[in-house]
């Protein structure tokens, strides 16, 4: 299939990417034995037999399971290692990853641990490949302001190493709003905000992230599509989404990739781009999620292009860095 090829080849930023979601059961398997953790699944097939989500906070509960094995800055440094490797080997040349360090301070990790390798593997990865990168840290959401605010004083230290803040993990019942605050105090010290709205959440949650955040980017969106002047004022805002074809499937977002709105929400005029997610989680990484939407769907050419050029001008990159991979 030339269209394969083409997205194959096709130069690619990834912009919505949270580390702890590329966690392969083969790597988390020997990390849990070098320290001596025990998992609850006893082998690898265990594990990804129960890699079946009905909704979001399935698959979350599982998500924080397995990131708990990650104890010392090595471990950071492999796993991501691992995924800026593989994605080299897609032609991806530049990523913006979130890593969620609430999931790590709560087990006894200390926030420089996280990101000493984190941090390691990107500056290896653009000397080794020229690859470039952002570091997003992401708020969880089921946690409270001070929780967030606590983290953020943790980081203040590395805002040197950190591009931007993100907002994940359960939406429902956990609306933007609740972290204004902090992210007033993220904006002052200079960072890029982006959070995750209209996933499993309703529209009122992108207005609020757009109109009470006022965020430089939105993490899925989907559900925006159900409000015509939400819709209207993204694309006048000339907003980004990053949308995650194959998550959308495992955790039903979507009943079936053939009715995935990328293509409407281009049709519509908003700067769609493609993204993982969590690609050890739901099947498959960049190339797996464009080669998703080619075989499911009936996406051309310059819809691809498109996308693969929005996720250029979507990026935190300055226009400069931007216009090398235009
Ligand atoms: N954490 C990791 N992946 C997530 C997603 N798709 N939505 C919310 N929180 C997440
Ligand atoms: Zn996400």
């Amino acid at each position: 299939n030339t269209l394969i090829a083409l997205s194959q080849a096709m130069p690619k930023t990834e912009l919505h990417l949270h580390i702890e979601g590329t966690f392969e059961p083969e790597q988390m398997f020997e990390i849990a034995r070098r320290n001596q953790v025990t998992l609850k699944y006893h082998t690898i097939d265990d594990l990804k037999s129960a890699y079946q989500f009905t909704n979001l906070q399935d698959f979350l509960d599982l998500y924080y399971q397995g990131m708990s094995v990650l104890l010392h800055e090595i471990d950071f440094y492999d796993l991501t290692m691992a995924y800026l490797s593989k994605v080299h080997s897609e032609n991806v040349v530049h990523v913006e990853i979130f890593f969620d360090p609430q999931g790590h301070l709560s087990r006894g990790v200390a926030f420089d641990v996280q990101i000493k390798g984190i941090y390691r593997a990107l500056q290896d990865a653009k000397q080794q490949w020229g690859m470039t990168s952002k570091l997003i840290m992401s708020f969880l959401r089921h946690l409270t302001e001070e929780s967030a605010f606590e983290t953020l004083a943790l980081a203040t230290p590395y805002l040197d190493w950190l591009d931007g803040v993100g907002l994940d993990s359960s939406e429902l019942g956990h609306p933007p709003e609740k972290f204004l605050r902090v992210f007033q105090a993220c904006q002052a010290l200079g960072l890029y905000v982006t959070a995750h709205a209209g996933e499993e959440g309703p529209p009122e949650y992108v207005w609020q992230a757009i109109h009470a955040i006022g965020v430089d980017r939105i993490d899925h969106g989907n559900r925006a599509l159900e409000d015509d002047e939400l819709v209207a004022d993204i694309k006048h805002r000339g907003l980004t989404l990053t949308v995650c074809p194959l998550s959308n499937l495992k955790l039903c977002v979507v009943d079936d990739m053939k009715n995935h709105p990328i293509q409407k929400m281009l049709a519509l005029g908003l700067n769609a781009t493609v993204n993982s997610d969590d690609p050890a989680y739901f099947g498959g990484y960049m190339n797996d999620n464009y080669a998703a939407l080619i075989r499911q769907t009936q996406i051309n050419k310059a819809q691809l292009y498109l996308l693969a050029k929005n996720g250029i001008l979507g990026s935190w990159m300055t226009d400069s860095e931007k216009a090398t991979h235009l």
